[in-house]
């Protein structure tokens, strides 16, 4: 484990998931994600048989949403082996779509594909180098996709902030977009 992802070590070894929501009633949860997406200009309906790679999903309670868009395929990407876990058992209700969750820290993922839509919420905080790891991630956004990566009001950062709606921050590192869409 990296230095630089200690505090994934740190859940690691703990056992532990930072993550925990309270989705007993599905549908309030489902409205609250479309009200996100919407607000992103991300129609739901956009993902149905799409690609979507997402980095940290926690323990998959907004991957659920997501995989109920019923993208074509989705994959996800988290360093801490609890999160994983806990979100494979979640999407496991979603086993008729072709649904792959990597163990792996963000900076250390391959992949020879590329993805329709590369998700990355709430996964900036702490982290030592927030730029060249969503220079990273942003590589595997296929031609005429997209990247976002939501994160909470209180993220301190000296990135460009474009929008702030709903208590949630969003942020574009316009560099790295711009770069990546004319490659
Ligand atoms: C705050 S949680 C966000 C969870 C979810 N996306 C949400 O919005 O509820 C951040 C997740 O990213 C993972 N993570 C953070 N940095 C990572 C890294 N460098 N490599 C792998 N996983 C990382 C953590 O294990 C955690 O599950």
């Amino acid at each position: 484990m990296q230095d630089k992802v200690a505090f994934v070590g740190f859940y690691e070894s703990n056992h532990i998931s930072p993550v925990s929501q309270d989705i007993v009633d599905l549908n309030k949860h489902f409205q609250r994600r479309e009200s996100l997406f919407r607000s992103l200009g991300l129609l739901p309906a956009f993902i149905a048989g799409k690609s979507v790679l997402e980095f940290g999903p926690g323990s998959g309670h907004n991957a659920l949403y997501m995989a109920s868009l019923k993208p074509g395929r989705y994959e996800l990407v988290d360093g801490n082996p609890k999160g994983v876990q806990e979100t494979r058992e979640r999407l496991a209700a979603y086993s008729d779509s072709q649904v792959e969750v990597h163990q792996s820290l963000f900076e250390e993922f391959q992949t020879d594909a590329q993805f329709d839509l590369v998700w990355a919420e709430g996964c900036l905080p702490h982290q030592s180098e927030p730029l060249p790891l969503l220079d990273h991630i942003s590589l595997f956004v296929a031609r005429g996709g997209d990247m976002w990566s939501p994160q909470p009001m209180e993220f301190p950062t000296s990135l460009k902030l474009c929008v702030v709606c709903s208590g949630i921050v969003f942020l574009l590192p316009l560099e790295t977009f711009i770069s990546r869409r004319n490659n």
